[in-house]
C-alpha cells in the first residue's frame, strides 16, 4: 500500500499533466474512464483524511456552494483596452506612430482578439490564488473558485515563479457549448443569453460556481501584468506562458513591417469562421518590449498594441416604426423598432439612426426595408434603407416638436444636429441620469437597476439624485413592493450605504458631464485629487491637462457653473456622499517620500514594474544615487551606485527584504 500522501501527490501530477493534453494540447494520452477513475482514486484518498486536500488539488475544480457576493481585487498593474484600426489606412497609421519611436521596421506578434471577458490570474511562489475580472481597470471581482473550475488554467505553474505573478487573459465560450446552453435553458423558460461572450461572463460571475464547473469555458493566455521577470519581447512572454503551461492560441503569428501586418489581418478575413469560438479582430502587439516600454500608454490603452476590428456584419429587416428616445442630457433620438433579426450572433430589435439629420439623409421611413449593422460592442445602427418600388408611397418621418415625455418645446441649437428638450427636469433626463449615476461604471449600486429605477422613480420615492440616499426612509414601502422582501431591501439599502465612500474618478464618471467618460474621469481624478479642485477649475486649467480637449474643457465649466448642477452635487454631499481624496499618485502611500533606486539584476520583478510601484505608493523612483536617496535596493551585479550608497551612508537592501519591509 504506498503512503496516501504520496499517492495523491501522484495522482494530482498525472491529473494535471492529463488534463494539459486533453484542454490545451488538444491530445489526450488516456480515455475520459481512466481520468475519472483517477479523479475518483484521489477524491476517496481526501475524502479519508481531509489534510491532505490541497487548494491546487483537480479536486477543488468541481466547484463548491454559493459564496457571498464577489469582492475586490485591486490589480497590481492596470488593466488596459486597446485602441482600435478599422481598415488597412488606420493600421499602417499604427505603423507610423510606431515607427517614429523606432529604428527600421517593426516585428510584430499577430495574434487573435478573442471575443470573451479578461481575467487576471494571480500566482504567488506559483499557486494561484486570486483570479480577477478586468472590472474598471484597476480593481475587479474575484472570481476564484468560479476559475477554478477550467481545466485549461493551471492552479500551479510549472515553470514557478517566485513572488507574485499576474497572468493575463480571456475566458470564451465555444459556440457549440453556448447553443447547447441556450437549448437548454429555452427548454426550461429561462431567458437565453444573447452571445457567447454574455454566457460566458454569466457564467464567471455565477454564486454557484456548481453551475460555473458544468459550463464548458475556455481559457487563452495573452499578456503578464505585474511580477513581469523581465521577457524581453512579447514571443519570449508567450514561451514562458507556453512552458507553464498556459494555453496561447496557436494562431500567434510574429510578422515585420507595415505590409506583412496587413497580409496578416486580410489572411483572416477567411479564416476566422473555421474557428469554434468567436474572434472580434486581431491583435498587433510590437514584439521588443524595450520599444513597448518607450512608447508607453495612454489612459486608455498601450501605444505598443492595437486591435483590428473585423468589418462589421449587415443585415437586412423591415423598419416598423421610428420614435424618439430621450436621453441623459435631453437630446431625442430617433430609433428604429424592427422586426426581430440576427445580426453578429445577436438578436436585434432595434438599432439608432443617430439625429434627425441623419436620418433626414438616408431617407428611411417606416415599412421600408432597411440595412442594420452591427460591430462589436457598438449601438446597431441603421445604414440605410433597400430600394423598393414601395419606398415613395411610405411618408417621410416628421421630427417631433415636442419632447414626447414632458411635452416642453424642443429646440435646436445651430450648430448642432440634435434636438434638444430644455428641461433639465424632464422625467426622462432625471431617469436617464439617474440610471448613469447608479451604474456599474459609476457607483456601481448593485440592485439598484433601470427597471428598479423606473419604478421609484414613478412612485415618488426617487426625485433626485440625492433622493437615492435618502431611500432608507421608505424602508417599510420597499419591503412592500412586489418582489423586493426584507432581504433585498436591506442589500439594496447596504449598497447604497456602500457607494457614498466610491473613488473620486468613479463619482466624476457617475455626474453625467458630457463628454466626460471613464476615461476622461479617471485623468480628471488623477489630476486634481479631491473633487473641490475640480468644481472650481478653469477653463485654463482644464485644457492644460493631456487628452482633455476644447469641447470637454468647455462642457466642465459649463457643468459646474450651472446652479441646478451646484445644488445637486451639495445635496449629495449633505447626504453623505464622500469620494476620497486621492493621496498620492495612487496606491496606499506604502512608499510616501521616499527615494528608492534599484541596482544590479532584480529576480522577482521586473525593473520598470518595481519603479512603477514606487511611483503608485507615492515614492520617487530614481536612476543615481545622493545624499537624497532614502533606499537602495540590490540584486545580483550591482555596481558602483553600491559604493555610492556605502560612501553617502545610504541603506541597501536585497530584493527579499525589500518585499519583506513594504509587505509586498
Ligand atoms: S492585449 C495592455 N491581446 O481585448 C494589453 N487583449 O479591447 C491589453 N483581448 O481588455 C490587451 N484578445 O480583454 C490583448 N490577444 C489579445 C486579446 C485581448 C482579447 C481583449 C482584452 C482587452 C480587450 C481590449
Amino acid at each position: 500500500m504506498p503512503d496516501p500522501a504520496e499517492r495523491a501527490a501522484e495522482l494530482r501530477r498525472l491529473l494535471d499533466h492529463h488534463n494539459h493534453r486533453y484542454f490545451v494540447l488538444d491530445s489526450p494520452e488516456i480515455s475520459d474512464a481512466e481520468w475519472d477513475a483517477m479523479l475518483a482514486e484521489l477524491k476517496a484518498i481526501e475524502a479519508a483524511d481531509p489534510s491532505l486536500v490541497t487548494p491546487d488539488s483537480p479536486t477543488q475544480r468541481v466547484g463548491s456552494a454559493p459564496s457571498e457576493r464577489f469582492t475586490q481585487h485591486e490589480h497590481l498593474v492596470p488593466m488596459l483596452s486597446l485602441d482600435n484600426a478599422f481598415d488597412e489606412a488606420e493600421l499602417r497609421a499604427f505603423d507610423e506612430r510606431v515607427r517614429k519611436v523606432a529604428d527600421g521596421e517593426v516585428a510584430y506578434v499577430g495574434e487573435p482578439k478573442f471575443d470573451g471577458l479578461s481575467i487576471s490570474l494571480t500566482y504567488v511562489d506559483g499557486a494561484l490564488t486570486v483570479a480577477a475580472t478586468r472590472g474598471d481597470g484597476s480593481t475587479g471581482e474575484v472570481v476564484t473558485s468560479n476559475v477554478r473550475t477550467i481545466k485549461s488554467i493551471p492552479l500551479r505553474l510549472r515553470t514557478a515563479v517566485a513572488g507574485v505573478i499576474e497572468v493575463r487573459g480571456e475566458i470564451l465560450m465555444l459556440r457549440s457549448e453556448f447553443e447547447r446552453i441556450n437549448r437548454d435553458r429555452a427548454s426550461e423558460g429561462l431567458p437565453e443569453f444573447a452571445n457567447p461572450r454574455n454566457a460566458a461572463a454569466g457564467t464567471i460571475r455565477q454564486l454557484d460556481s456548481r453551475v460555473t464547473a458544468s459550463r464548458n469555458l475556455r481559457f487563452w493566455a495573452w499578456g503578464v501584468g505585474g511580477g513581469d521577470p523581465g521577457f524581453g519581447t512579447q514571443s519570449e512572454m508567450y514561451a514562458w506562458l507556453r512552458e507553464a503551461v498556459f494555453p496561447v492560441s496557436p494562431d500567434v503569428q510574429l510578422v515585420t513591417g507595415a505590409d506583412a501586418a496587413v497580409a496578416f489581418v486580410q489572411e483572416w478575413d477567411g479564416k476566422r469562421a473555421g474557428l469554434p469560438y468567436n474572434i472580434d479582430g486581431l491583435v498587433l502587439k510590437v514584439d521588443d518590449r524595450a520599444l513597448q516600454a518607450s512608447l508607453g500608454s495612454t489612459a486608455r490603452g498601450p501605444r505598443w498594441a492595437i486591435a483590428y476590428k473585423f468589418a462589421a456584419e449587415e443585415v437586412h429587416t423591415l423598419l416598423n416604426e421610428i420614435w424618439w428616445s430621450m436621453g441623459r442630457t435631453g437630446v431625442a433620438t430617433p430609433v428604429a423598432e424592427l422586426e426581430p433579426v440576427k445580426v453578429a450572433g445577436v438578436t436585434i430589435v432595434r438599432a439608432t439612426l443617430h439625429n434627425t439629420d441623419e436620418m433626414r439623409r438616408k431617407d428611411v421611413r417606416e415599412g421600408d426595408t432597411v440595412v442594420v449593422r452591427r460591430a462589436g460592442d457598438v449601438i446597431p445602427e441603421v445604414v440605410g434603407f433597400v430600394p423598393s418600388k414601395d419606398h415613395e408611397k411610405l411618408r417621410k418621418p416628421e421630427p417631433p416638436r415636442h419632447c414626447p415625455v414632458c411635452e416642453t418645446a424642443l429646440v435646436r441649437k445651430e450648430a448642432e444636429a440634435a434636438l434638444r428638450c430644455p428641461n433639465r427636469l424632464c422625467p426622462a433626463q432625471v431617469a436617464q441620469r439617474m440610471i448613469h449615476f447608479v451604474s456599474r461604471g459609476a457607483m456601481d449600486i448593485d440592485g439598484l437597476g433601470e427597471k428598479l429605477v423606473l419604478r421609484l422613480l414613478d412612485l415618488g420615492y426617487l426625485t433626485d439624485l440625492a433622493s437615492i440616499y435618502r431611500l432608507s426612509e421608505h424602508r417599510e414601502a420597499l419591503v412592500e413592493l412586489d418582489r423586493m422582501g426584507e432581504q433585498s431591501v436591506s442589500n439594496l439599502l447596504a449598497a447604497i450605504e456602500g457607494s457614498k465612500g466610491r473613488p473620486l474618478h468613479r463619482f466624476i464618471y457617475g455626474l453625467g458631464i458630457r463628454q466626460v467618460g471613464e476615461a476622461t474621469a479617471y485623468e480628471l481624478a488623477q489630476h486634481f485629487r479631491a473633487f473641490a479642485g475640480l468644481r472650481q477649475a478653469t477653463y485654463e486649467e482644464l485644457v492644460a491637462i493631456p487628452d482633455i480637449g476644447p469641447t470637454t474643457a468647455a462642457g466642465i465649466v459649463e457643468f459646474f457653473q450651472d446652479e441646478e448642477n451646484s445644488r445637486l452635487i451639495d445635496e449629495l454631499f449633505a447626504a453623505g456622499v464622500e469620494p476620497p481624496e486621492i493621496e498620492k499618485a495612487a496606491g496606499d502611500g506604502k512608499f510616501a517620500g521616499a527615494t528608492i533606486v534599484f541596482t544590479g539584476k532584480l529576480e522577482r520583478m521586473a525593473r520598470e514594474d518595481a519603479e512603477a510601484m514606487v511611483r503608485e505608493g507615492g515614492g520617487t523612483p530614481a536612476g543615481s544615487v545622493s545624499r537624497a536617496t532614502t533606499l537602495v535596493v540590490a540584486g545580483p551585479g550591482a555596481g558602483s551606485k553600491l559604493g555610492k550608497a556605502e560612501q553617502l551612508g545610504v541603506e541597501v537592501i536585497s530584493e527579499d527584504e525589500f518585499f519583506e519591509r513594504f509587505g509586498l
